[in-house]
This record gives C-alpha cells, sequence and structure tokens, in this order.
C-alpha cells in the first residue's frame, strides 16, 4: 500500500500542511490571509512558527507544491 504523509500542522483547526499548500496553489500570498481563510493559528498559536515555514516553503519560488511530494521542516 502506497501511504502519502499528511502532517497535520494546526490542532484547534486540523489544518494540513496540504490545506496550506493548495491556499499557496490557489494564490494566497500572504499569511494573514491564509490565516483568514485556513484559521491557522488564530487559537492556542502553538502552530504559527510551523505554519508560518510550512507557508513559506509553499510560497517560495513560485512552487507550491514540493518536488518529492512532502514538506520539509525546520
Ligand atoms: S494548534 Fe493552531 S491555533 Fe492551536
Amino acid at each position: 500500500m502506497d501511504w502519502e504523509r499528511i502532517m497535520v500542522v494546526c490542532l484547534c483547526h486540523r489544518v494540513t500542511d496540504r490545506d496550506i499548500a493548495r491556499a499557496a496553489r490557489s494564490g494566497c500570498t500572504d499569511y494573514e490571509t491564509l490565516q483568514d481563510d485556513l484559521r491557522v493559528g488564530t487559537s492556542c498559536g502553538n502552530c504559527d512558527d510551523c505554519a508560518r515555514s510550512v507557508f513559506a516553503e509553499c510560497s517560495c519560488a513560485g512552487n507550491p507544491t514540493p518536488a518529492n511530494g512532502e514538506l520539509a521542516f525546520a
């Protein structure tokens, strides 16, 4: 079976790395708009650093899709 890795970034709002990538692909260009759209990071805030990193990775170089289908995290 071929399992696809999906990471839940925001537990409060059940936002995954794929949700963030999809938003970036759809033209979301700033983190505040991402928060308005997905509510990521708008409750406890524990996910904020990770969400920003994922969004930056998806947004940089106009390439919202990770090359290998996975997102790397610092
Ligand atoms: S885990 Fe994202 S706001 Fe709480």
